[in-house]
C-alpha cells in the first residue's frame, strides 16, 4: 500500500486536515501537491486545534516527514510564520522538506488577485485573496520565480525585476495603483525569508520516489477539492490548480501507476464559500458570498440551512467567511468517483445531522424537464438543475462518542448504506466530532 491520496470531493472544507491526520499515523510521508495557503485544514489533537495552511496536516507526528510539493505554491512569509507557530506550540517543523520548484507567491500576486475581484464588482469568484490565481497564471506564462530562486540572490533579483516592471504597469495603468518597490521585495525574500528556508528545500521528487522504493508509505493530502478544480470543478468558480487525485502526478512527480488507494473525503452534507452554482443549496437567515437568497425560501429550509452553519460551525478556517449549506449531492459525488477514482470514501461531520427528523440525499436532478443522474457538463444545464431528493429517517441518539460502526444508530447506518448504494464505493471511516480520536472505521471491530 505504498501510496494513498486524501482528496476533497465536494468543494473544500470536507475535513481532509483531520482525516490527513488520522491516516498518517501508519504513514512515513505526507505530501501536499497543489494549492497554497488558500487551504484551510484544521486537525484538533487533546482539545487542542491547529489550523494549518501550508504545512501537511501529518506534521504533529515525529515519525513523519512533511513535503511540500513542486505544485504548491508558496508565500514563504506564511510558511516561515505557520513554522514558528507550530514550534511556539511544541511542535517540531525541522523535517519539514520544501519543493525548490514550488512557486513563490509574491506581494504583486496578492494584490492583483485582490484588485482583480474588486475590477469583478458583483462578478467575483470569491477568492481567499492569497494570490492563487496570479501565482498559477505566471507559473503557465513562465515568468513565475521558484522556490529554488531564493537560494541565487543574482538570479532571483533579475527575474524579480523583469516581472515587477510588467506587474508595476498594470498595477499603474489598468487597476490606477502606485508600483510595489522590487528592492524592497528581494530584500525581505532574500535576507528574510531564503536564510530561514534553506535547509528545508529539497529536491522532493528523489525524496518522494526514495521512499517509494524503501516500501515505504506515503499520502499525499489533497488541498481544496474536486469541484474547484481548474479543469474539472464548476470553472470559472474553481481555484488555478488540480486538486483532483491525478493533481498527485503532475504536483508531486509520481506516476499514476503508484497510486493505489484514493480516499475521497466528503461531508454528510455540503458546504461551499465563495461564488458559483450549487444545486443542493440551502437558503440561511444570514448573509454568505454569493449565497442563496432568503426572500423566497420556507421557514423549514432556512432552519435546516442554519441548523448546518451554527451547529456544523461552517465559518472558513482561513479567512472566517460563512459557508454556504446544503444537503448531499450524489449526483456530484458519482462524478468525483470517476475523476479521482476513488476506491473508497471517507464521511465528516454525520454527528451534524444529529437529531433531525429526516435527511435527503439529492439522487438525481431534474434540468429543463430531463432527469438526469449524472453532472451535466455544461454548465448552464447546472444552473437550472433542481434537485430530486430521497428523504430518510432521522436519529435522535447522538453520535459523537460512538467508536465502531455497529455501534451507530441504525438509522445513521442506513443513511450510510444509502450514500455507498448512490456511488458505489464504500464508506471506510466515518467523522463523529472534530477530535482525531472522533472516528468510526466501518466494517473494522470496536477499538
Ligand atoms: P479541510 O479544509 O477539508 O481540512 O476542512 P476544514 O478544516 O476547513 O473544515 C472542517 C471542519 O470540520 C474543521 O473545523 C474540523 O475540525 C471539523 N470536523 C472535521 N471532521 C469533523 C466531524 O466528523 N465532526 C465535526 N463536528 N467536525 C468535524
Ligand atoms: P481547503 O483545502 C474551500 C475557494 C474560494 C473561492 C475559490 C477560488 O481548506 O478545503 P482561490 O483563493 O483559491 O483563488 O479561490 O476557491 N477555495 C476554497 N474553498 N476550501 C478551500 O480549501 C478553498 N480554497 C479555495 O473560496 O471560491
Ligand atoms: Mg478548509
Amino acid at each position: 500500500m505504498p501510496a494513498t491520496v486524501m482528496v476533497g470531493t465536494q468543494w473544500g472544507d470536507e475535513g481532509k486536515g483531520k482525516f490527513t491526520d488520522l491516516v498518517a499515523k501508519e504513514m512515513h510521508l505526507v505530501v501536499r501537491y497543489q494549492g497554497g495557503h488558500n487551504a484551510g485544514h484544521t486537525l484538533v489533537v487533546d482539545g487542542q486545534s491547529f489550523a494549518l495552511q501550508l504545512c501537511p496536516s501529518g506534521i504533529l507526528y515525529d515519525h513523519i516527514t512533511p513535503v511540500i510539493g513542486n505544485g504548491v505554491v508558496v508565500d514563504p512569509r506564511v510558511l516561515i510564520a505557520e513554522m514558528d507557530m507550530l514550534i511556539e506550540r511544541g511542535v517540531d517543523p525541522s523535517r519539514l522538506r520544501l519543493s525548490g520548484n514550488a512557486h513563490l507567491i509574491l506581494p504583486y500576486h496578492q494584490e492583483l488577485d485582490r484588485l482583480i475581484e474588486r475590477r469583478l464588482g458583483s462578478r467575483k469568484l470569491g477568492t481567499t485573496k492569497r494570490g492563487i490565481g496570479p501565482t498559477y497564471a505566471d507559473k503557465a506564462s513562465r515568468v513565475g520565480i521558484r522556490v529554488q530562486d531564493l537560494l541565487d540572490p543574482d538570479i532571483f533579483r533579475a527575474k524579480l525585476e523583469l516581472l515587477a516592471r510588467e506587474k508595476n504597469a498594470v498595477l499603474a495603468k489598468v487597476f490606477n495603483q502606485l508600483p510595489l518597490d522590487p528592492h524592497e521585495i528581494a530584500a525581505e525574500y532574500l535576507e528574510i525569508c531564503a536564510p530561514r528556508l534553506a535547509p528545508h528545500i529539497a529536491d522532493t521528487v528523489t525524496l518522494v520516489h526514495e521512499a517509494l522504493e524503501r516500501g515505504e508509505n506515503v499520502l499525499f493530502e489533497g488541498a481544496q477539492a474536486t469541484f474547484l478544480d481548474l479543469d474539472h470543478g464548476t470553472y470559472p468558480f474553481v481555484t488555478s490548480s488540480n486538486p483532483v487525485a491525478g493533481g498527485v502526478c503532475t504536483g508531486a512527480g509520481v506516476g499514476p501507476r503508484y497510486i493505489d488507494r484514493v480516499i475521497g473525503v466528503a461531508k454528510a452534507y455540503v458546504t461551499r464559500v465563495g461564488t458559483g452554482p450549487f444545486p443542493t443549496e440551502l437558503a440561511i437567515s444570514t448573509e454568505a458570498i454569493g449565497g442563496k437568497p432568503a426572500e423566497h425560501a420556507d421557514q423549514e429550509e432556512i432552519r435546516l440551512g442554519d441548523h448546518f452553519v451554527e451547529v456544523g460551525r461552517e465559518y472558513g478556517t482561513v479567512t472566517g467567511r460563512r459557508r454556504r449549506p446544503g444537503w448531499f449531492d450524489a449526483v456530484m459525488l458519482r462524478q468525483a468517483v470517476r475523476l479521482n477514482s476513488l476506491s473508497e470514501l471517507a464521511i465528516t461531520k454525520l454527528d451534524i445531522l444529529d437529531g433531525l427528523d429526516t435527511v435527503k440525499v439529492c439522487v438525481a436532478y431534474d434540468v429543463n424537464g430531463e432527469r438526469v443522474t449524472h453532472l451535466p457538463y455544461h454548465q448552464s444545464d447546472l444552473h437550472a438543475a433542481v434537485p430530486v431528493y430521497e428523504e430518510l429517517p432521522g436519529w435522535k441518539t447522538p453520535v459523537a462518542s460512538v467508536t465502531a460502526g455497529d455501534q451507530l444508530p441504525p438509522e445513521a447506518e442506513a443513511y450510510l448504506a444509502f450514500l455507498e448504494s448512490q456511488v458505489g464505493v464504500p464508506v471506510t471511516l466515518v467523522g463523529v466530532g472534530p477530535g482525531r480520536e472522533q472516528f468510526v472505521q466501518r466494517g473494522a471491530a470496536s477499538r
